[in-house]
Parts: structure tokens; C-alpha cells; sequence
């Protein structure tokens, strides 16, 4: 029966990339503290089995062409909806049936270059990241993941698609009694996982005792609305942030105390000496660091998201540094998302406590993904843009 259903599948399924996807993987480090198991000698033999679902032969799904040198806010964007073979899952992979996706900086950054953050060629391959769907088909080493379960995480080779693969030890369980819809699980995976990581990486959780200030420098984005709402789950006494004032509100019930209009003030201006514990700074204003010098205590930690060049990110300089350090703030130069199965599991509790949830603050479908892009890159979308496939 096994070897029957896979028959017909297997001549049509292209496995290597699946093995692309899963070398990948690999040689990126990013196993999450998993060790890789060897590869099974029937690697390229592994059925895709589809259960009870049906699993098209292809299925569509946005590539970048070319790069788009006009940058962003030209609105143009080299991409095209294209008929591509539905990748097969590795061992360690699951095939999910694409419910939602949303769009980060760094998946337009990729489209705009036509390329990967480490030079290879994005061009006629799916980009996007953050995703959520529904099991179709499992690699052999899946631990309790089953087809049929709805997951969340972050996609291997591509989620702007109606069907991607997730590595399972990185895929969560949607609980069926969530108050979230799919497709606001599927605008979680690089927002909530960054900074989350930053934080524990500044020295979370706190205790009240500690009685922790945390400054959020753009708390209204994609980072920044989950930073808020895991600051306070981490035991942070305050968050503080800046934003647009229509945006103040919904940072407000977000649980930050304190929103200051970035427009005509600053943090660093409405903030006396010694009050900050943890800056986490994920717009990278020019000059930012300093200023904020000024208001931080000793033994606090200064935690910078690298953002890549398009917002006209500034990393701060080594004078600024020196401020810091004089100040006695630690700096953190933030580097890549590295997500675990440790942090994935208590970004689940979290949300399973109602501590975290979604900010989708609107919809596109697939086919519209330049308006969604432009709209991202004009760096105004309170929280998430949710892509769904159709
Ligand atoms: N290194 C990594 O692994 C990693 C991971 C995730 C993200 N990132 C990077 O982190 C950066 C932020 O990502 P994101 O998803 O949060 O971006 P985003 O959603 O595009 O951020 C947009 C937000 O920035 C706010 N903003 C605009 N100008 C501002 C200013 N002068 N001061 C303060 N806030 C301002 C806006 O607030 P208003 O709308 O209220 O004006 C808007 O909500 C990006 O560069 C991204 O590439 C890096």
C-alpha cells in the first residue's frame, strides 16, 4: 500500500528540491539546537504521502523575476505568479497547504535584489517566510506532527505559494480552540520570534523586583507589537515606544504606558536620566543610540535589530557606543533571527495564555503582493499584513 501510493508520485514529485531545501537547512545552522540526523539511505525513496488530502501536480506561487533597482517607493516590483512543481518533504519537512502569510522588510528586500541575504540568486524561485497551513504530506522524522494538524512557522524555499514546507521541528500546532484565524498565525513566525529572542537575549524574563523598563523604539511595526506584548509576559513593569499617534491607542491596549509621537518628540526627550533597563531598537534612527544614552541605567542592554540599508538603517557608531558603555549599557548588535524549538514553544504559551496575539491590520491576496509590498516598504503598516494564497 505504502510503496503503491508513492508510485505514481514519485515520478512527478521533484525530491530535489526538497533536498536543496533540506541542505539548506543544514548548512545554514539554523537547526535550532537540533542534531541532524544522517541522511536516511532511502533519502530520495521517502514517499509523499497524502492521506486523505489531494495534492496537485503544481501549484502557483510568486517569484521575483529580476531586480527592481527603481526601489520601493517607485511601487515596482519585478514579481510573477508561476505554475512551479509542488515540492516533495524531506525527513525532516512537512508540505502544508499555504492558509496565510504576511510580508517582513526582509521578504521585499529579497524580491527587490532578486536575491538571498547571502548573495545567491532569488530569481524564478517563491520567497516569503512566515506561514501557516494545513498538513498535507510528512517527512519520515516529524516527531507527533501528523497530517491534518494546521500549523504555524516559518517556511523552507517560499510561502508566498499555495503549498510550502515548514521543518517540523519548527512548526506549532494551531490549537483548535484559538480566538486567532489561520491567517493571523501565519503573520507571527519572524515579528514575534525576533523579538522575543532579543529579549531573552537582553535578560528576560524579569522578575518585579527587578522592576524593568523596556523602550521599544517603533512599537506600532511588525517587531515591535509583539516586543510590547512579550516585554509585559517576560515581567517587564513597563514598556515604553514610540509611534505615530494613530497608532498610540492600539499600542496602548497592546500594553505599552507610554506612547510618544516620534513626529514631534522622542522617548529621549520624555524620559528622565536613569529610568531605561532595555532599549530595543529595530528602526535604527540616525543617532538614536546616543540620545538614549542618556536615559539608560547601568547594566542595561542596548539590543540593535539589523535592518539591512533600505530603511536607512544606521547601526550606531562607535562614539555612540562609547556613550553607552560610559553610561554602563551593554551594547547588542542583534545579527539574524536563529529560531528554536525552545523559543517557539513559549511564544505558544504565550499566545495560549492570551499574552501574545496577532496585529493583522489587513489582508492581500497573493496576486496583489506588489500593493502589499509597496505598502510595507512605505513603513507605516501598524503590526502585519496578512498574504493569503487566493
Ligand atoms: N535581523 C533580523 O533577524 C530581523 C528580523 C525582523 C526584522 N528585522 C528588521 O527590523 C526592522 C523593523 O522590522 P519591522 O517588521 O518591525 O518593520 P515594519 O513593520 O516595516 O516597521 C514599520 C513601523 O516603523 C515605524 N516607524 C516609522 N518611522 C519611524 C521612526 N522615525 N521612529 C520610530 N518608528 C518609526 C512605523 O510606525 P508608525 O506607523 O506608527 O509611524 C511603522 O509601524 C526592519 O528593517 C527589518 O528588516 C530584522
Amino acid at each position: 500500500m505504502f510503496a503503491a501510493a508513492w508510485a505514481p508520485l514519485r515520478s512527478r514529485w521533484p525530491c530535489a528540491i526538497g533536498l536543496l531545501a533540506l541542505l539548506s537547512l543544514a548548512s545554514s545552522g539554523r537547526t535550532g539546537g537540533l542534531t541532524t540526523p544522517a541522511l536516511p539511505s532511502d533519502f530520495f525513496t521517502t514517499a509523499c504521502t497524502s492521506a486523505n488530502h489531494s495534492i496537485p501536480l503544481r501549484m502557483s506561487a510568486l517569484v521575483p523575476l529580476s531586480a527592481s533597482f527603481s526601489g520601493p517607493s517607485a511601487g515596482k516590483w519585478n514579481l510573477a505568479l508561476r505554475r512551479l512543481p509542488i515540492p516533495c518533504p524531506t525527513p525532516f519537512t512537512a508540505l502544508i497547504r499555504v492558509a496565510g502569510s504576511s510580508v517582513n522588510p526582509s521578504d521585499w528586500k529579497r524580491a527587490r535584489f532578486a536575491r538571498n541575504f547571502d548573495g545567491s540568486s532569488q530569481a524564478g524561485k517563491p520567497i516569503g517566510t512566515d506561514v501557516s497551513g494545513t498538513i498535507v504530506a510528512l517527512g519520515s522524522i516529524c516527531g507527533s506532527l501528523a497530517v491534518g494538524n494546521e500549523v504555524w512557522g516559518m517556511a523552507l524555499g517560499g510561502a508566498y505559494a499555495e503549498y510550502a514546507l515548514i521543518p517540523c521541528h519548527l512548526a506549532a500546532r494551531i490549537p483548535a480552540s484559538s480566538p486567532m484565524s489561520l491567517v493571523d498565525y501565519g503573520t507571527l513566525a519572524v515579528g514575534a520570534l525576533t523579538s522575543l529572542d532579543a529579549l531573552l537575549r537582553a535578560g528576560a524574563p524579569w522578575t518585579a523586583e527587578q522592576n524593568i523598563t523596556v523602550a521599544v523604539t517603533s512599537g506600532a511595526g511588525g517587531t515591535g507589537v509583539f516586543a510590547i506584548q512579550e516585554a509585559i509576559a517576560l515581567g517587564a513593569a513597563r514598556v515604553v515606544t514610540q509611534a505615530s499617534p494613530s497608532h498610540a491607542a492600539a499600542l496602548r491596549e497592546l500594553g505599552a504606558s507610554l506612547v510618544v509621537d516620534y513626529h514631534t518628540s522622542s522617548l529621549w526627550d520624555e524620559l528622565p536620566p536613569d529610568s531605561i533597563d532595555v532599549v530595543y531598537d529595530t528602526y535604527g534612527g540616525k543617532g538614536t543610540a546616543a540620545r538614549a544614552a542618556a536615559c539608560m541605567r547601568s547594566g542595561s542592554v542596548y539590543s540593535f535589530v539589523l535592518g539591512g540599508e533600505m530603511y536607512g538603517v544606521f547601526s550606531p557608531t562607535s562614539a555612540e557606543r562609547k556613550l553607552l558603555a560610559q553610561a554602563g549599557a551593554r551594547y547588542m548588535d542583534y545579527g539574524l533571527l536563529n529560531a528554536s524549538p525552545q523559543m517557539m514553544k513559549t511564544l505558544e504559551q504565550m499566545i495560549a495564555a492570551g499574552q501574545v496575539k496577532a496585529v493583522t491590520s489587513k489582508v492581500y491576496p497573493m496576486a496583489e503582493m506588489g500593493q502589499a509590498f509597496s505598502e510595507n516598504a512605505a513603513g507605516h503598516v501598524l503590526g502585519k499584513l496578512g498574504i493569503v494564497p487566493s
